[in-house]
């Protein structure tokens, strides 16, 4: 049995969004102990985490700095070796540039950065560094998004001409018409979020999606943003078209005000042969739509399904698996990649997808800046 993976956590504190999918996924398929963190700005906040959640308190640091420092001044069998960035946007680059100077392995959340010069610059740091660096687009997790991804590259679409993705959540609305809130909301605070709300945080996702089950590059794109008040010009909505070779185009859609939307991110691809379809509410649901012949529904952990989505399936046919579980798969493909195992390039989002990301989410802003122009993506 290989020894567990020592990693370390900045962010993800007990009053966050996303600490606990990291820290169950890490958890999930037992390759990980968490050895230390940086939970909270406070020190006394994150000491007092460590200890509900009972782990050891000392490593516990008082701030990123400290734990880099002090986790250096260990012997390599010792030190944390993967840090997973979970702070809000603004943070990533720093952290991860940090960490990349100094050998670390890097599971960083998305939007890897807040603009597209810093995602340049990590991959340089990268490349120096030879470390892994995985980007947790979560969605590319899923038993039946891996399926999606292998069956367009079995080329069971045929030829591909139309590309639908839509991520659409209503969380924003009550607070985007009150001045207080979205004063306060660090999403809507371009020093903290980035030069995007909306077409950031969730907008990316989609992207992402796009371009993991298609295996295709989105090429130019044309985006439309809509704010609601002059006071928070930040992107609540936006409207991508987007193409990606001769007669391949297609949409992406992401709103935060489509009023009581939960986290509707959904992706349909089209091709001359058949079309499929997945939701995210509804994961474990895959549909493959041919004409002329009734709808088909594909299901996890089926021998008909691919080996890579199969091998993100641990439970017999009919035990829903859910988000929890898609994280957990990201993070056993970088547990393979840092032990240097054999691992499909479908396993876990890299450095590639996180440029990717940044790439699109300042065409789109570029585009909606300069009149809702077409722009050329890298
Ligand atoms: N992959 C996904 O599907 C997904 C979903 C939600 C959020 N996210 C991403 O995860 C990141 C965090 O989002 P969230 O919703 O959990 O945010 P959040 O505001 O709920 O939590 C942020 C956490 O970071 C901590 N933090 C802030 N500054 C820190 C510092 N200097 N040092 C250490 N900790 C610090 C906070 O105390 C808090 O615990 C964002 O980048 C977001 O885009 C990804």
């Amino acid at each position: 049995m290989p020894k567990k993976i020592r990693l370390g956590i900045l962010g993800g504190g007990g009053d966050s969004l996303i600490g606990v999918l990291h820290r169950v996924a890490a958890f999930i398929n037992d390759n990980y102990e968490i050895t230390g963190a940086v939970f909270n700005p406070k020190f006394e906040d994150s000491l007092a985490f460590a200890q509900e959640i009972d782990i050891p308190t000392n490593r516990i640091y008082k701030d990123f700095d400290t734990l880099v420092e002090e986790e250096m001044k260990l012997p390599k069998e010792e030190r944390i070796q993967v840090c997973s960035i979970l702070t809000p946007n603004f943070l990533h680059f720093p952290m991860a540039k940090k960490l990349l100077d100094n050998g670390f392995h890097v599971i960083c959340e998305k939007p890897m950065t807040t603009t597209y010069d810093e995602a340049k610059i990590l991959q340089g740091a990268l490349k120096k560094a030879g470390t892994v660096f995985a980007v947790t687009h979560t969605y590319t997790g899923y038993p039946m998004a891996r399926q999606m991804r292998e069956m367009i590259k079995q080329g069971a679409l045929g030829k591909i001409h139309k590309v639908d993705a839509q991520y659409y959540q209503g969380w924003i609305n009550p607070i985007i018409h009150d001045p207080e809130k979205r004063k306060t909301t660090w999403r809507l605070n371009p020093e903290k979020a980035g030069i995007s709300s909306c077409m950031g945080d969730i907008g990316v996702h989609a992207f992402n999606m796009v371009e993991y089950t298609t295996g295709l590059k989105v090429k130019k794109v044309l985006c439309d943003f809509n704010y609601l008040y002059d006071d928070n010009q930040m992107d609540v909505d936006g409207t991508a078209l987007i193409r990606m070779g001769d007669h391949i185009k297609g949409v992406i859609r992401a709103s935060q005000v489509a009023t009581a939307e939960e986290n509707g991110l959904a992706i349909a691809i089209y091709g001359d042969k058949a079309g499929l379809r997945w939701e995210q509410e509804n994961p474990n649901f895959l549909y493959v739509l041919k004409e002329g012949e009734p709808m088909q529904v594909f299901k996890p952990g089926h021998p008909y399904n691919s080996k890579l989505s199969l091998d993100g399936t641990k439970l017999p046919p009919g035990h829903p698996e859910g988000i929890f579980d898609a994280m957990a798969n990201i993070y056993l493909g970088v547990a393979k990649a840092i032990r240097g195992e054999k691992y499909n390039d479908g396993e876990f989002p890299t450095m590639l997808d996180g440029v990717r990301g940044l790439n699109f989410i300042q065409s789109t802003v570029d585009s909606h800046k300069k009149g809702n122009v077409w722009i050329d993506m890298d």
